[in-house]
C-alpha cells in the first residue's frame, strides 16, 4: 500500500520535493529509468505531485514537457491526491449488462460523489474501471483492493463504512 503524504503536515514543498528527489535519484542513467522513477513517486507519496515534473525533467535532462506528457500517457499515474477509501465500479460491457448503471447511479447518490471525483472530506475516491475479471459475477466492483462480485449498493456502503472506520 503507498504511503500517503498529507503536504501540508509533513513539512510543506520542501520536504515533498525532497521525498521525490530521493524517490528519482537511483533510477537516473538506468533503462526506463523515467517510468520506474515515477512509479517510485507514485509509490512513496501516492499520487504524482505537480514538483515530480521539474525534479525529473532536470535527473533525467528532459522538457518538462516530455515528463508530463509520459505521465499523461500512461493511466497508472495518479495526479492528485486519492480518498482515503478508493471505490472502483467496472465500467466495461458485461457489467453494464448487469446492472452496473444503475449501481452507479445509487452508489453516486448514497455517497453524494461522482465518478472520477474525491469527496471534499478526502474520505473517498470513486474510479471507473474496466473489467476486474469478474465478468460473469457482475456488476463488479472493488472497494481499497478487494473485489466485490454481483456488488449492490448496500454491500458496497457497508464495505466503504467499514473501511472508512478501519483507518480513523
Ligand atoms: S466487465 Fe466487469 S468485471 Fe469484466
Amino acid at each position: 500500500m503507498a504511503r500517503r503524504f498529507d503536504t501540508p503536515g509533513m513539512g510543506g514543498s520542501t520536504d515533498l520535493r525532497g521525498s521525490i528527489e530521493e524517490s528519482v535519484r537511483p533510477h537516473v542513467g538506468r533503462t526506463g529509468g523515467l517510468i520506474t522513477a515515477l512509479r517510485a513517486v507514485q509509490a512513496r507519496i501516492g499520487y504524482l505531485p505537480p514538483e515530480t515534473e521539474s525534479v525529473a525533467a532536470a535527473a533525467f535532462n528532459l522538457t518538462r514537457a516530455e515528463v508530463k506528457g509520459v505521465i499523461s500517457f500512461y493511466s497508472d499515474f495518479v495526479r492528485a491526491p486519492k480518498g482515503k477509501a478508493v471505490i472502483r465500479l467496472c465500467a466495461a460491457e458485461a457489467c453494464q449488462a448487469q446492472g452496473g448503471r444503475q449501481l452507479e447511479r445509487e452508489v453516486c447518490r448514497r455517497l453524494a460523489i461522482e465518478p472520477g471525483a474525491t469527496s471534499a472530506s478526502g474520505d473517498l475516491t470513486l474510479e471507473h474501471v474496466y473489467c476486474l475479471g469478474l465478468c460473469s459475477s457482475g456488476p463488479a466492483a472493488m472497494i481499497d483492493g478487494d473485489l466485490m462480485a454481483r456488488a449492490t449498493p448496500e454491500k458496497i456502503v457497508d464495505a466503504f463504512d467499514s473501511a472508512g472506520r478501519a483507518k480513523t
